[in-house]
């Protein structure tokens, strides 16, 4: 009995031990860039925050997820683009020694019928100055043609001048997730900003090979992570029949995926080829999980409840923010700008009632 026990024990280890092997072979082959599962968990937690709807604990970062490994940051602009029900955030996190920004896509519908609609999108704009890059139309402008990119490339400059040259990391989740990429694609693209890094969960397809291939050239710091079987990395269709007419993922693909059997099971992260379309990582399972969508790294993704995209503000933040015509919200505040008096105020009101 003991014995079988350390003959499955002593399997594991051997299976864990190559599988590290190997992703460090195929690491130091193809890609410069260093798969860091640290800052994963890190990063995780702020597309995770990004979701909260009440914009005061999000703006003095007090909300219930912004605490663990996410704590001290310090939020400079916080986005709300309530005709699109989109959601972003920029601020430093001394500790990562960056610049932090942050996206959560549409809550409008449940999110099973968001990932049914994910089936039908289409290829359907250029990206603008690829030739041969096709995009989808629908995440491109959420963050190209929103309120979104003025207030994050605003806020990028404001801190960029405080803080000198911090590193850009860019994250999300889900539709986040493709908001991130185009965000970090546009830094470096049209701001000229060499340090960009993107690291994505639960991503969706974004745009074709061609747009894959330009992007990995201009943005190869980046990491798409995906877990088990979570069904939105498979959407929109890749048809391997038509590879030049269909959506292709973008490299490097960081798969996370169970090993084992009864109570010995371990987490692997498997880091995949530079194709972007790697048939050993995700694309080996069918995507078939909504559950595995909204946990990564044990840390729980979306809105707590799918409710109609809404606003919930403290009267006393409202003088850090400006609402548009649309009913658009930005709130804004200049770097290392003390919000200590707010939080006083709040707690003392709070005390009152
Ligand atoms: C990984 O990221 C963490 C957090 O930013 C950092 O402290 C650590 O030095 C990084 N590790 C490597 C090997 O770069
Ligand atoms: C941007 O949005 C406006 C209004 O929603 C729309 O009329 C315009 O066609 C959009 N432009 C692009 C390039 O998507």
């Amino acid at each position: 009995m003991g014995q079988k026990k350390w003959l499955i024990l002593l399997v594991f280890m051997c299976l864990f031990t190559f599988s590290c092997a190997r992703e460090l072979r195929v690491k130091r082959h193809h890609s410069p860039q260093v798969y860091n599962h640290t800052l994963a968990t890190i990063l995780v937690e702020y597309a995770s925050a990004v979701y909260m709807s009440d914009l005061t604990e999000l703006f003095t970062w007090t909300c219930s997820r912004c605490d663990g490994l996410t704590k001290g940051f310090e939020i400079i602009e916080l986005v709300v683009d309530v005709q699109h029900c989109l959601q972003g955030f920029l601020g430093v996190a001394k500790d990562l020694n960056a610049i932090v920004i942050a996206f959560r896509g549409t809550q409008e519908h449940s999110i099973q019928n968001w990932i049914e609609d994910l089936f039908w999108k289409q290829l359907d704009i250029n990206y603008p100055g690829m030739s041969d890059a096709m995009v989808h139309h629908g995440f491109y402008s959420a963050y190209h043609n929103t309120t979104i990119r003025p207030a994050i490339i605003n806020a990028v400059e404001r801190a960029k001048d405080f803080y000198g040259d911090l590193n850009i990391m860019v994250t999300g989740h889900s539709m986040g997730g493709a908001m991130a990429a185009f965000c970090g694609l546009d830094l470096t693209v049209n701001l000229g900003i060499q340090n960009v890094q993107v690291m994505t969960f639960g991503q969706p397809r974004i745009g074709n090979a061609a747009f894959a291939s330009y992007y990995t050239q201009l943005v190869p710091n980046t990491f798409r992570v995906t877990n088990d079987h979570d069904i939105v990395p498979h959407l929109p269709p890749y048809y391997s029949y038509f590879p030049q007419k269909t959506y292709h993922h973008f490299p490097r693909e960081v798969w996370l995926y169970h090993i084992g059997l009864g109570s010995l099971i371990y987490e692997v992260e498997k880091i995949c080829d530079g194709s972007g379309e790697d048939p050993s990582c995700s694309r080996s399972v069918t995507g078939n999980s909504v559950s595995d969508h909204l946990v990564y790294f044990g840390v729980r993704m979306g809105c707590n409840e799918w409710t109609p995209c809404r606003i919930v503000m403290d009267p006393r933040v409202a003088e850090y923010g400006k609402t548009d015509l649309k009913g658009n919200f930005i709130l804004s505040r200049p770097p290392a700008a003390s919000i200590l008096k707010l939080r006083t105020d709040s707690d003392a009101a709070g005390n009152h009632f």
